[in-house]
């Protein structure tokens, strides 16, 4: 059966290999009723339009022709006159150097018309000149240096120009003036040192304008006054990466025109000043400065020209920062703030520049990798916040700050705007240590705080947790009933009705040993719990009060000691993470149902990185909804989760196991997941086997539709030959053949040896038979004799045939039955001693003549009359002899045969009777008579 799927295997492949090798140049083409014919010819290597094996298409209905990635075609202009619906047309890609006037004759119609990513050098003028209807024109990463004045002239409709990456210096005034439609103008990455007075004129609709990445000097000689005149709709331009000097000031009468502007991109000096020509941008909403920033000094007059303006959002990313007092007083509008990564500056300087948003709405301040490379740990207190406090606003980060400590009342004063307005607060990554009490006050107040990030708090150490879990430190107060009951053991954890995040993931590494229970008597709201890597070492623990938990994660503890109630009252909890949680395999195997049987909503499971060898495949048998599940990092040698169970499983990690072979029934359990809908399996990290047995399982993993590691693309995993060999899934697809050969070969061999090693012996036999033929008919009757009937097989010795006739019935009954069976022990089957007399029937006959050893007919003149008797009974005993036994009948005669009639069935019988067989006696032979011993020794003789 193998063999036979083997070989079909082999055939497809033949098939499939010699239909690649015939492969053409032909483009795939779509052709919609509606919207005309669309033509791909990307990645073919054709080199020239007649090549395009687009045969079938009528080319004037084709609207759509992607050309690209084709390095080798050669344009000749004109080739594309037939085309006269094509309305986009891609040849990016390609390697292009020049386009002649004529390039493009004949599409009327063009839209789109992408020729970025060639080597075009220079555009004439005459190029685009036919082509009224375009709207998308991509000239990008070319190399393009010159651009003749009237290159865009007649390009009305033109939308979207795309300039960016090319050698461009100098931008000729009116160069873009006839695009009176261009929306998006991209001249990025170019080598741009001066824009002339009316570099920009006619762009009346231009919204964005990127000129970023080119040489352009802010200052007022490249900048020429008013050469933004026409950009009134302008609403981004970005302007970064021009200037890298560290000391100058912006233009004059240049920003004042951008009245539409809203975001602004611009290098920046070590001290800035936004002065009045800024105050004209009557709409400007972001300012970013995070793309080369230079500022180090912010003084309160740097903003003057936002002053009062509808700035909402600054971003000082990588900015340096010292800042006055009053830099962000009078920007009302000013919503979300960015400080990040100015590793220099301390978070306590940047908080006392708030002094100016003091009691203003705010969605964002965020503080990020601030003073987090200073040699020492910062500390808020209620000094340095003291601004903070009086700022409403939603969301607050101070991650990765390099601070100790939040003191007591530096956040939580009651009725400040900040405890009224914080919704979410993030302080991960700090090393917060010891009192934790203004952020635990934080969470456990009725506020509106919906979500806490506390974790990775590298320091917060041993003082932390004994702090959580003993009534000795300042933090008793967290909990209710005066904190951890050592009677209850249980630890009870109010938090505030609003909360529905709570990370507090490495907090305190010591937490030990733990509470039995842990409450959350108020945490009707939350909804994402994470205490990873809390150095749980005794799980003994179970969570009451979670019951619209939906995800927990308890990654990174040692529950190799665990309660299997742990999560019995967590109702609505979905994703559950309990990577590296140290489990006991043999607790998983044998009770792992009962740990999950009351969390039957999960849908997504992390159990990897546990060391696992074996587990119980049913464990997880009551979450019908499972989507993703990971079982990765374990040492799994089998698939240890039964598929059945999960139809809508998305997702198996299965990597980094120690799986060799799948076996045909999980191969098939995971084509119908994939059949059913999207499904990804990951297995590399895996001793796959690439051995004989396992050539299925490899062409399995490359035609399934299961989606393996690589996205879309058929992964390919290393494996190991029955030699040793390492090699990978591809090779040896690649080399199917050879493979197969070999072990089909291995298969092959052995058929063929057998079937040789048949062929020699049929011939040694047949030598044999013909040597010694009568040898083997001596061993043969050796061989039968053997299995020869003996008399003890029989239930009587003589079957005596005899007549009806009175003296023959005491002939037999009497006088045989004393001379014979009295005097030698000889078992008779007299017919009138087993039966009713005149019953005789063919079936007794016969019946009778079977159980016994031999016939003895006793042959008289009434017998030779007695048709019955002399007929049917005479002929059976003839029938009863066989080559195993040819004595079988015995003859008496009571008569001269020759004075008795002819009977031709006796006749026939006496042929086939043995001489010796025959007797002949008296009828008043006496019962000592040495005649009787002869019969009755003839009788019981075996052979
Ligand atoms: C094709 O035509 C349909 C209906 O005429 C239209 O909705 C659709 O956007 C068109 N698609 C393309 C790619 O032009
Ligand atoms: C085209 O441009 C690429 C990238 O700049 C370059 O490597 C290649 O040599 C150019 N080809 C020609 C023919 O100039
Ligand atoms: C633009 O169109 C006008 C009128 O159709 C024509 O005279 C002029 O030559 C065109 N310009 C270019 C550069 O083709
Ligand atoms: C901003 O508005 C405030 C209050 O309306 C006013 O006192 C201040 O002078 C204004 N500042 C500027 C620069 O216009
Ligand atoms: C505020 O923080 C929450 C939680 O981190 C986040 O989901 C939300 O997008 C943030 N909002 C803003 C405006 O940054």
């Amino acid at each position: 059966m193998k063999m036979m799927n083997r070989m079909g295997f082999v055939l497809v492949w033949f098939l499939v290999a010699s239909c690649a090798s015939s492969r053409d140049v032909v483009c795939r083409s779509r052709s919609r009723a509606q919207n005309g014919t669309l033509v791909d010819c990307s990645h073919t290597q054709v080199t020239s339009l007649s090549d395009v094996g687009i045969s079938g298409v009528d080319v004037s209905d084709v609207i759509l022709l992607d050309l690209s990635y084709n390095q080798q075609l050669e344009w000749r202009s004109g080739s594309l006159s037939g085309f006269s619906c094509l309305r986009h047309l891609n040849l990016s890609h390609n390697d292009l150097q020049e386009l002649d006037q004529h390039a493009f004759h004949g599409l009327e119609e063009l839209e789109t018309l992408d020729l970025s990513y060639n080597n075009l050098t220079a555009l004439t003028s005459r190029t685009f000149a036919n082509l009224p209807h375009l709207q998308r024109l991509l000239l990008d990463h070319n190399q393009v240096s010159s651009l003749e004045e009237d290159v865009f002239e007649n390009l009305t409709h033109l939308r979207h120009l795309d300039l960016g990456h090319n050698h461009l210096q100098v931008l000729y005034n009116n160069i873009f003036s006839s695009l009176a439609h261009l929306n998006w103008l991209g001249l990025g990455s170019n080598r741009l040192q001066r824009l002339e007075t009316g570099a920009m004129t006619g762009l009346d609709r231009l919204i964005n304008l990127d000129l970023s990445d080119n040489k352009l000097k802010l200052t007022s000689s490249v900048y020429p006054a008013w050469v933004f005149a026409s950009l009134g709709q302008l609403q981004l331009l970005h302007l970064e990466y021009n200037d890298d000097d560290t000391i100058g000031e912006y233009p004059d009468n240049v920003f004042s025109d951008l009245v539409s502007l809203t975001l602004l991109s611009i290098d920046t000096f070590n001290e800035v000043h936004f002065g009045r020509d800024f105050a004209a941008l009557r709409s400007i909403h972001t300012l970013d400065l995070s793309k080369n920033c230079q500022i180090n000094y912010i003084a309160n007059t740097s903003f003057e020209g936002f002053k009062n303006s509808t700035l909402s959002f600054i971003n000082f990313q990588f900015c340096s920062l010292e800042i006055e007092a009053c830099a962000f007083c009078e920007l009302p509008s000013l919503d979300r703030l960015w400080f990040m990564y100015s590793h220099f500056q301390t978070p306590n300087h940047i908080l006392e520049s708030l002094y100016g948003l003091q009691h203003q709405t705010m969605t964002e301040i965020k503080l990020q990798g601030i003073g987090d490379s200073l040699p020492f740990y910062h500390v808020i207190d209620s000094h340095s916040a003291r601004y903070l406090r009086n700022i409403c606003v939603k969301n607050f980060t101070m991650s990765s700050c390099n601070i100790q400590r939040v003191a007591g009342n530096a956040l939580t004063v009651q009725n400040t705007p900040f405890f009224r307005c914080v919704e979410h607060i993030d302080v991960s990554m700090n090393a917060i240590f010891g009192d934790a009490s203004t952020l635990l006050k934080m969470m456990m107040s009725d506020g509106p705080l919906r979500s806490l990030a506390l974790q990775d708090q590298i320091r917060f150490t041993i003082t932390g947790a004994q702090c959580l879990v003993s009534q000795d430190f300042r933090c008793k107060d967290y909990f209710r009933d005066g904190g951890y009951d050592e009677n209850k053991y249980t630890m009870g954890f109010r938090t505030s009705m609003n909360i529905s995040y709570l990370n507090m993931s490495s907090i305190f590494p010591h937490l030990n040993p733990l509470p039995v229970n842990w409450t959350f008597p108020s945490a009707k709201h939350l909804k994402i719990l994470d205490l990873s890597y809390l150095g749980f070492a005794n799980c003994r623990m179970t969570f009451y009060g979670l019951e619209n938990l939906e995800t927990l994660s308890l990654n990174g503890n040692y529950c190799y000691n665990m309660t299997e109630k742990m999560l019995d009252f967590l109702d609505s909890l979905t994703k559950l993470s309990l990577s590296n949680f140290g489990f006991n395999p043999l607790f998983l195997k044998s009770r792992g149902w009962r740990l999950f049987e009351n969390v039957d909503q999960l849908q997504f499971v992390d159990l990897s990185r546990n060391d696992l060898p074996f587990t119980d495949p049913d464990m997880l048998r009551v979450q019908r909804r499972l989507k993703e599940l990971d079982f990765s990092y374990n040492r799994f040698q089998k698939m240890p989760v039964n598929l059945d169970n999960h139809g809508d499983l998305r997702m198996l990690d299965l990597s980094h196991n120690s799986l060799g072979t799948l076996t045909s029934s999980e191969r098939s359990a995971l084509d119908s997941l994939a059949r059913r809908h999207a499904f990804s399996l990951k297995l590399l990290g895996n001793p796959l086997e690439c051995a004989c047995f396992n050539l299925d399982v490899v062409q399995w993993l490359w035609h399934t539709p299961v989606s393996l590691d690589g996205e879309g693309r058929q992964a390919n995993y290393t494996c190991t030959t029955e030699t040793g060999e390492i090699t990978s899934t591809e090779r040896v697809m690649a080399q199917w053949m050879s493979h197969w050969r070999r072990c089909v070969g291995v298969q092959m061999f052995g058929i063929a040896l057998s079937a040789l090693l048949l062929q020699l012996l049929a011939i040694v036999v047949t030598f044999i038979v013909v040597r010694s033929w009568t040898q083997l008919c001596y061993a043969w009757k050796a061989i039968r004799r053997y299995r020869l009937p003996r008399r003890h097989h029989f239930h009587r010795d003589a079957y005596i045939v005899y007549s009806e006739a009175q003296d023959d019935v005491i002939l037999a009954c009497v006088t045989l039955r004393v001379a014979v069976e009295e005097r030698y022990g000889v078992r008779l089957l007299l017919r009138d001693r087993e039966e009713l007399p005149g019953s005789v029937k063919a079936e007794t006959v016969v019946q009778h003549i079977d159980d016994s050893w031999k016939v003895v007919l006793l042959v008289t003149r009434d017998l030779s009359q007695d048709e019955w008797a002399c007929g049917f009974t005479v002929q059976q005993a003839q029938r009863s002899i066989t080559d195993t036994m040819p004595d079988r009948v015995i003859v008496v005669f009571f008569e001269e045969p020759r004075d008795l009639p002819a009977m031709p069935s006796l006749q026939l019988l006496l042929r086939m009777v043995p001489e010796r067989n025959i007797l002949h006696v008296h009828r008043d032979t006496p019962p000592q008579h040495q005649v009787w011993k002869t019969l009755a020794d003839l009788i019981t003789r075996e052979h």
